[in-house]
């Protein structure tokens, strides 16, 4: 085989250096960058002769747009997260933290395809055959036609699940543990581990199967390394979760197929994943209604309306610099409350600790929850309880305003349907669901919001 120049890629970010260098210009992480043939057994041997295609008009594409097919889990979460099921000829990546669960959820997601009859390969580099099958058991699959090999070898793996007849979806459990003879990197590597996931994506475009992949996530929040894989694969998701918690929060974060932004919520118990299809129960589950500081968020995620405690504790600080402390939310975020509340309402914390936490380990991400957080913050510096049948949700501008913000009426229903009766809500929202026996009241402003609160 003819031999490339080497290159150097940073194992973290996938950054391609000329030479090397300790700190990645990309990434900017310190001893990352490696040196690796960066052909890595992508199939460019000598003497290969260019075909030639033919450009198609969109125009001259006549007939029904297909759907793309679907091969539905049945595991209804699951499904709502890859939106609708895996697509065949695709591939998926989950990522996730070891010990999350990702192979428990795609055990039981393999089980449950093969009790209806697809032809299911699960391929484990991480553990033998004997400790999926253990787990299997637990999972109750144990009883299924699922089909297990043990393999890290992508040209083993490749005959291996190429051999008689096709399979309708092939697990690769994890993409760290493949290794090619092609490629002249080290296991473990990003040349190898794209070398691999190349392999995996093109062996799912010419039989049809659907791939599925399982990627570890390193501290910083990546795919272990490769960050590159995301780029390659159709689908992301990442199985979220805390470890003091049971339940786990699948995903989706790219999509080619479908829409992103949609979560699966599952609970973790000792038979594997139970699927949560009321995921706000669960998060106002250990309530603590008469506290000061607790306040509930009225949230959506993708199409979906969440509802989730917030909490704050504020007390005087005995430090020089007072605490800011989150936990499940931007700190930054935080930081911009606190000033529109110093400046705009008068509300001075520079000789308090600040505490922020979202119940449940559940982590927010939209600018929704702004007058929730202010509420939490307010109550808890005034040592007041806020009404416990009533739900937040707004965004703070800098000048103290409260904005509008998108699925008005899907948050109310969801707050109706849990036994909320009150909201608290922008002036000037839209879609307000009319003839409910509710009240809705609408702020205009933080100023509005303390005098409402402390009186
Ligand atoms: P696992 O699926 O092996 O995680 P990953 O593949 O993401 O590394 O899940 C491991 C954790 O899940 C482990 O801590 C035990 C727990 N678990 C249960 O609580 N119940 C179960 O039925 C199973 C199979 C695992
Ligand atoms: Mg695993």
């Amino acid at each position: 085989m003819a031999k490339g120049r080497t290159q150097f890629v940073c194992q973290n970010c996938g950054t391609v250096h000329s030479r090397w260098v300790g700190k990645c210009e990309g990434c900017g992480e310190w001893n990352t960058v490696v040196e690796e043939d960066p052909m890595g057994g992508i199939g460019s041997g000598p003497g290969k002769v260019p075909k030639k295609g033919r450009p198609v008009a969109l125009t001259a594409l006549s007939g029904e747009i297909e759907e793309a097919p679907r091969i539905h889990t049945g595991i209804a979460e699951l499904d709502r997260a890859t939106g609708g099921g895996f697509v065949r000829g695709s591939a998926v990546l989950i990522g996730g933290d070891p010990g999350i669960g990702k192979s428990t959820l795609l055990m039981q997601a393999a089980a449950a395809l093969s009790r209806h009859g697809h032809r299911i390969i699960y391929v484990s580099g991480e553990e033998a055959v004997a400790q999926v099958r253990l787990r299997a058991q637990r999972l109750q699959a144990h009883q299924t036609d699922v089909l297990l090999a043990a393999e890290t070898n992508v040209e083993d793996i490749l005959a291996t699940i190429g051999e008689g007849k096709r399979p309708d979806l092939v697990i690769i459990d994890s993409i760290q543990t493949l290794w090619s003879d092609t490629a002249e990197a080290a296991p473990g590597t990003v040349t190898q581990v794209r070398t691999g996931v190349q392999a995996m994506i093109r062996f799912a475009k010419q039989t049809g199967a659907a791939m599925v992949l399982v990627g570890h996530v390193t501290k910083e929040g990546q795919i272990a390394g490769p960050r590159v894989v995301e780029h390659m694969v159709d689908a992301v998701l990442y199985f979220e979760g805390d470890r003091g918690h049971h339940y786990r929060i699948l995903r989706t974060v790219k999509n080619r197929f479908g829409p992103t932004d949609e979560i699966g919520v599952f609970e973790m118990s000792d038979k594997g994943l139970r699927e949560v299809s009321n995921p706000s129960e669960l998060f106002l589950g250990e309530r603590n209604e008469k506290a000061p500081g607790a306040v509930v968020f009225a949230g959506m995620e993708g199409t979906r309306p969440v509802l989730v405690e917030v909490q704050a504790l504020v007390a005087p600080t005995s430090l020089g610099t007072p605490r800011r402390a989150v936990v499940g939310w931007d700190s930054a975020r935080l930081s911009m409350i606190l000033a529109v509340l110093e400046a705009h309402c008068g509300v001075r914390l520079g000789q308090h600790d600040v505490y922020l936490n979202v119940a449940g380990g559940y982590r927010i991400s939209e600018p929704a929850a702004d007058l929730a957080v202010a509420s939490a913050l307010v109550s808890s510096l005034a040592g007041l309880a806020l009404p416990a049948d009533c739900v937040y949700f707004g965004e703070v501008s800098l000048s103290g305003a409260i904005r509008p913000v998108a699925h008005t009426a899907q948050r109310l229903k969801e707050a109706e349907k849990l036994g909320f009766s009150q909201a608290l809500l922008p002036a000037g929202s839209a879609e307000l669901p009319k003839g409910t026996g509710s009240r809705w009241s609408e702020i205009e402003g933080l100023p509005d919001l303390v005098a409402r609160i402390a009186g």
